[in-house]
């Protein structure tokens, strides 16, 4: 598994891999369910064509896409997050067809090394959504321990978790 760059070859499949396994499309005409259809804000995650921009538009951030065995299976963005002054790994996702077979794991290990080598940094911070389950189970396994307090604005439910790397 590596994590490679975004380019002009491979931009249009980094933005079409989603965590969405389906989605319910409204438009002109009755809505239906799509499978595998990305969406600006997915359950847990923003989509990724949402990372690439913000990415332009904010400093600090690095986007990359995670390939395995010849395959884009996921995204990752992670850098600097100036507003809270941290070291944040702001998105990692898996494409949904290849969820659960480990690589998530396995890839946020790689993201932590990788920031570890290009920052120099030991602690490390993550956050997502109380309800996200399978997220959190996996940031915990890895040594994320929940923050007590949220280094976010109060109406913003997300829950913040920390590493610190030896
Ligand atoms: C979180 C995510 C990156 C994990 O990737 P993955 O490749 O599925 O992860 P793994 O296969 O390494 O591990 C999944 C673990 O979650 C567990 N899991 C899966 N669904 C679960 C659920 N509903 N409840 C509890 N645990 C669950 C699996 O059993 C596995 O645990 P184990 O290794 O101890 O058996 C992936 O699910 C994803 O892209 N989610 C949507 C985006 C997201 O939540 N990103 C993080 C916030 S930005």
């Amino acid at each position: 598994m590596k994590l490679v760059d975004i380019t002009k070859e491979n931009w249009l499949d980094v933005i079409f891999m989603t965590t969405n396994e389906t989605v319910t499309v409204k438009g002109s005409r009755e809505p239906y369910e799509a499978k595998g259809m990305p969406t600006l804000l997915e359950d847990f995650v923003a989509s990724n064509a949402l990372s690439i921009v913000q990415s332009v538009y904010e400093d600090g951030w690095v986007i990359k896409a995670i390939e395995h065995e010849d395959k884009l299976i996921g995204f990752t963005m992670f850098g600097w997050n100036e507003e809270d002054e941290l070291y944040e790994l702001c998105r990692i996702m898996i494409d949904f067809h290849y969820q659960n077979k480990g690589y998530g794991t396995q890839a946020i290990k790689m993201v932590l090394d990788e920031m570890k080598k290009r920052f120099g940094c030991r602690e490390i911070y993550i956050s997502t959504d109380p309800e996200n389950v399978a997220g959190i189970h996996v940031y915990e396994k890895l040594g994320f321990v929940p923050e007590e307090s949220s280094n976010q604005d109060e109406d913003d439910d997300e829950q913040w978790f920390k590493i610190v790397l030896d």
